[in-house]
Order: C-alpha cells, then structure tokens, then sequence
C-alpha cells in the first residue's frame, strides 16, 4: 500500500517540477505495486540487494536506476554492521500486532528485524486478510555480530532458536496502514518437457549418489527461484524413489505445495513464500496442519553459510550460462543487462554439501547456446561449482582438472550443435 501511494505522490511531484527519489532496501524481490510502481514513477534513485520486476529491470538496464545486487546473506549484515547506512523508514507488512508491540511478521522473514531495529522510523501494513496463519511460523534470531559471535545452534532444517515474535520500539512507529492485499507472485507455471528432464536426470543423480553412499541420510535440500526450479521440485513429489525430505533454503516456491500434500515434506525452511494468489489462499485455509511443517527465518539465517554447512544442503540452483570450466553466470545477460540478480545462490553454493548448476543447453528456440567457452560475467567460480545439469545431460566435476572437467561439460551437457565449435575453442586454447 504505502510504496504505491509513495509512487503516485512522486508523479505528483514531478508533475509539479520537484525532485523525489528514494533508495530501495529490501530482503528481495518485491510485488509490482513495490517495484514496478515506483521504477514506472522514477521514484528510485538505487535499489539493492535484488529484484525480478520488468519495469525496474528496463530503468536498472537504461541506467536510470543505480542498482547495487548483492548477496542475499550478506544484505542484512551490511546494514547492522554500518557498511551500509541505516534505511530511514522501514516499511513491514505483519500479519498482527499484539497488545504489547510485538508484531508477527507475514509471508516473509527476509530483513525485516533488521530494518526495523535500524531504522528510525517504522510504517506497519497490518494485513488483515491472513488471519493467524503465519501465527507460530516465524523463527526470529539474528546471528550475533562479530568478534568471537556465538553459533546459531540450527542442526536441522526444523531447529527453532529465536522468537515467535519481534519486539519493535512502539514509539518509533509513525503509522499503521491496514490492508487486505495478497502477495503479487505470476500463478505457478507447469514445467515443460525440457525442465521435467532435468528435474529427472537430477534425481537420478542422486539416488546413484545415495547408492554409492555418498550422500547420508537427513541432508535437506535448497532450491532455487524460476521455472526450472520449479520443476526440480515437482519432478520429486512425483518421483517414487525419494522418501520424506525437507528443504533448507531461501524462498518456498509453489512447488513445495505438492510435496506438502502428498505427506512427502518433512519440514521446508526459508525466508519467504513466493506463493501466487490462488495459492496463498490455499495456504490460509489450510494453514493450522500445514504450518507445522514450515519455518520462516531471517534471510541472514535462512542463507548462513555457517548453518548451511552444519545442516548439510544439496544446493540446486539455475544458471543463464555455464562456461566449460565451470563457471557461473545467473544475472548479466551479455554480461551487461540485468536479469534478476544474484540473490541467495553463492551463499548456498559455496557452503553446501553437494552443488548443482541446472540450465537447459539452449536459449531463445536454439539461437543461444547455454554452454559457452567463457561466461561474459561471473556469479560463481569454478571452486565453487561442483555439477552442471541440463537436459542434454549431467557433468560432476567433482576431483578433475580443468582439461578434463571442460570436456566433460561439452560432451553431457552442451547441445549437440554446440559440441564441435566449443571443442575447437578447447584444443586451440590448449594449444595456445
Ligand atoms: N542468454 C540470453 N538470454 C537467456 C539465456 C542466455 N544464455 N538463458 C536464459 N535466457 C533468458 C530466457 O530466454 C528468458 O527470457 P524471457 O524472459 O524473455 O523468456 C530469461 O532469460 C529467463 O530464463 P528462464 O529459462 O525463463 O529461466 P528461469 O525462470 O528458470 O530463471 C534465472 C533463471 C537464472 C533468471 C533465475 O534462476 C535467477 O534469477 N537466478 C539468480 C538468482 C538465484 O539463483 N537465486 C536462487 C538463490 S536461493
């Protein structure tokens, strides 16, 4: 509510020849009414750590807006350490607000205690529509702050270590705005056969990693945001190989939903639901069994790198390119325009137990190909990749030189066209 109203005040002023511009701090990505109203009023001067909306994307890559993307992980640490100024009005939607001033947060944890210990002054939207259903899912905990910062005792995706709650200052709140408003999530999109094969050969993978006891009982898995995500995610509550699981993760998309329904989620912990309409209502009506098996947490903790290795995560995450030694790009298109960002994904591939790099092996019909001899900008390294899946294949790097590890990539997974003109780049660069 109050970022649209912010954005028709900035049409207004501008109208009226007065500057208005204001730097947008958030957890991630947010709904177009956040994002796409304010880009569409030119009402952001810079926005960070992330975003996934159209309107802001076209005015970050016309160079309007200054956009500074970060890790997911580290956002809310930058903030409470004083690297990056404190925001001046923090905006959280809570799901109610008790007698006392605690307020229970809604549909996601992201930096919301931060913000709202940080910030001098506190807007509330009270969302009147979602009833108690996030009553009792929230785990608030920050890690402490360095030196000699004690651990977070979560061993397991379902640990609780903080409060139900958050306290907030009632005396730093300027105004409760109540609104009925869901979440602005695209409704959920089936998978297409191309990421249903990848969701398969993923799998596969790891059931042959189970059989030859490389993978323990009781890791939690991660999953990423997009459309091939997704269908990693459906493609296991369909598979019949794979017991109970539970995720430890960042955001909860729709596609845990079927895992929950069919008895297969033990617990899914993250810093949001990404949920669309129908699905958030879903959630309401169902939320007193359903929330037993959801924990949301503050994206410092939902993205540690210090519990992401102690729980034990099998990481999946989805590039736009992959080079054949390895290397990672999931946000500059060409290396300059701006997709999404680079969210949470380095904090979990560089801490997980097992890392996977999902793409299909071309883009746009064929035109593009996904594997490329170098990326033309890096998210992730090739010491922090360890398996590169497509739907041509799967290539573990795992414990292989570089020579090695390129020809693996260009054999399993890069399209058929493809081969020939990347092997030439190989041995001329091996000759050179
Ligand atoms: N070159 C040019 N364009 C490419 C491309 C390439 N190599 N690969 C993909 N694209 C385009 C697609 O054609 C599509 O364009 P469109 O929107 O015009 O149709 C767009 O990029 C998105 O690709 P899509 O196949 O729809 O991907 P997705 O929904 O699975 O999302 C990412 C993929 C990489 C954009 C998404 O996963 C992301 O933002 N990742 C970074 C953040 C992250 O990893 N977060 C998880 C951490 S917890």
């Amino acid at each position: 509510e109050v970022p649209s109203a912010l954005a028709a005040r900035a049409e207004k002023l501008h109208a009226e020849g007065k500057p208005f511009k204001v730097t947008l701090f958030s957890g991630a990505s947010t709904g177009d009414s956040c994002d796409g109203a304010l880009a569409r009023a030119q009402a952001v001067s810079l926005r960070m750590p992330y975003q996934s909306n159209a309107s802001l994307r076209k005015s970050i890559n016309s160079g309007e807006i200054k956009y500074i993307d970060a890790h997911l992980g580290k956002m809310g640490y930058l903030v409470r350490t004083g690297a990056l100024p404190a925001p001046t009005v923090a905006i959280v939607e809570v799901s109610a607000i008790l007698s006392d001033g605690r307020v229970c947060l809604s549909t996601s944890g992201g930096n919301s205690v931060t913000y709202l210990e940080m910030a001098p002054k506190i807007i509330l939207e009270l969302n009147t529509r979602l009833g108690d259903a996030f009553m009792g899912i929230h785990d608030v905990a920050l890690p402490e702050l360095p030196p000699h910062a004690k651990p977070l005792p979560i061993y397991g995706a379902g640990d609780r270590v903080g409060a139900e709650f958050v306290k907030i200052d009632p005396n730093k709140v300027i105004a409760v705005v109540e609104t009925s408003r869901l979440d602005e999530v695209n409704p959920f999109v089936e998978p297409d056969e191309v990421s249903t094969n990848i969701g398969e050969r993923i799998l596969d993978f790891i059931c042959f990693e189970e059989r030859k006891g490389r993978l323990p009982k009781g890791l939690a898995f991660q999953s990423g945001v997009g459309k091939v995500a997704n269908a990693v995610l459906s493609a296991m509550s369909d598979d019949a190989r794979l017991g109970q699981i539970d995720l430890y993760t960042e955001v909860i998309q729709e596609a845990v939903f079927p895992l929950l329904k069919k008895g297969k989620l033990g617990v899914a912990s993250g810093t949001a639901l990404t949920l669309s309409e129908n699905a958030q209502k879903e959630f309401v009506e169902n939320s007193a069994e359903w929330k037993k098996h959801l924990v949301l947490r503050q994206q410092e903790v939902s993205n540690s790198p210090d519990v992401i290795r102690r729980v034990g995560v099998i990481s999946m995450n989805t590039a736009l390119e992959a080079d054949i030694f390895g290397n990672v790009n999931s946000s500059l298109v060409s290396g300059s325009a701006m997709m999404n960002g680079i969210g949470g994904a380095a904090d979990f591939a560089r801490n997980c137990y097992l890392g996977i790099f999902l793409t299909p092996s071309v883009a746009k019909n064929g035109a593009i190909s996904s594997i490329v001899p170098y990326v033309s900008h890096v998210d992730q390294t090739d010491h922090d990749t360890m398996v590169f899946v497509t739907e041509q294949g799967l290539a573990d790097l795992r414990g292989l030189p570089a020579e090695k590890r390129a020809r693996l990539i260009i054999e399993n997974c890069a399209h058929p066209d493809y081969r020939e003109p990347l092997t030439d780049f190989l041995d001329y660069s091996l000759k050179h």
